[in-house]
Order: structure tokens, then sequence, then C-alpha cells
């Protein structure tokens, strides 16, 4: 191997190292979600999260839900895999007009650890 070669394989090597660590859940929950949402049941600018996976949409005691909110969950909206993760993949297109201020999380490797997280968490809650 020229030197040339082992120098820009060990230049590279960091890089390989970064992209391969997994992104983490709760680091993203904190940075993206914790300014408006606890994994408790406490409602903050948004509603407390305890408990929501599996539940219908716009179901946390005593937070005043915006209208559109209100009427997916009429219509049937339930937060699964799916919808949660279309949700904050892109929050307007699911419930268009809601009142979440969140521009989405449009990175597929972070969404899939942030929805595992919330999964867990979620479950996790009484
Ligand atoms: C700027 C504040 C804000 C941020 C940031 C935010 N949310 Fe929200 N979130 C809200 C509000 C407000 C609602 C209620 C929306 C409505 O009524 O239309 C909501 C609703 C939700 C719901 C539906 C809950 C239910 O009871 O139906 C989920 C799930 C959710 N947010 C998760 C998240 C996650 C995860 C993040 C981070 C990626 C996040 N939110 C970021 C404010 C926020």
């Amino acid at each position: 191997m020229s030197i040339r070669i082992a120098l820009a394989a060990l230049l590279l090597l960091p890089t390989v190292a970064v992209a391969q660590t997994p992104p983490d859940g709760e680091a993203i929950f904190r940075r993206d979600c914790s300014a408006c949402h606890g994994m408790d049941a406490r409602n903050r600018v948004g509603p407390g999260l305890a408990g929501f996976w599996g539940r219908a949409a716009g179901a946390a005691e005593n937070f005043r839900y915006s209208a559109a909110m209100r009427a997916k969950a009429e219509a049937g909206l339930r937060w699964d895999e799916e919808t949660v993760r279309a949700y904050l993949r892109n929050p307007r297109e699911v419930v268009p007009g809601g009142t979440m201020a969140y521009p989405g999380l449009r990175d597929e490797a972070r969404l899939e650890a942030l929805v595992a997280w919330l999964r867990e968490r979620s479950a996790a809650q009484p």
C-alpha cells in the first residue's frame, strides 16, 4: 500500500465511525421536543405524552388541542408506528392547521431512532 493510500484510509476512518453510530432517540427528544413536551402526564406548550402511543389522537386530559387535531381525532386518527412517524416527519401534512410548531424531522435514521424511543418510553408509563 502506498503511503498516500494509507493516509487517505486513515483520514476516512473517523468519518465512517461517526456515520455508524446510531442516532440517540432520547437526545433527539431532548433537543427537538422537550421544550414543549414531557413524557409524563403534565401538559406544557404541548400535551403530556405519557401513554400516548396506541391511543386516540387528542386525548391528553385538560389539553386544549387545535380544532384541526380534534377533527382528526374524531375521524379516527390514532398514534401508531405509521401515524407517529408521518406526523413527526411533517406535522402539517398529517394535521393541516394544527398548532404543533415543529417543522418536522426529515432525516430517516434520526426519525427512526426517535420513534423507537417514543414507543418504548410511552409503554413504560402507567
Ligand atoms: C413548539 C412546541 C412543540 C414542539 C417543539 C413539539 N411539539 Fe408536539 N405538540 C405541540 C402542540 C401544541 C401539540 C398539539 C397540536 C394540536 O392540537 O394541533 C402537539 C402534539 C403532539 C402529539 C400528539 C399528542 C396527542 O395527544 O394527540 C405528539 C405525539 C407530539 N406532539 C410529539 C412531539 C415530538 C416527538 C416532538 C419532537 C420531535 C414534538 N412533538 C415537538 C407542540 C410541540
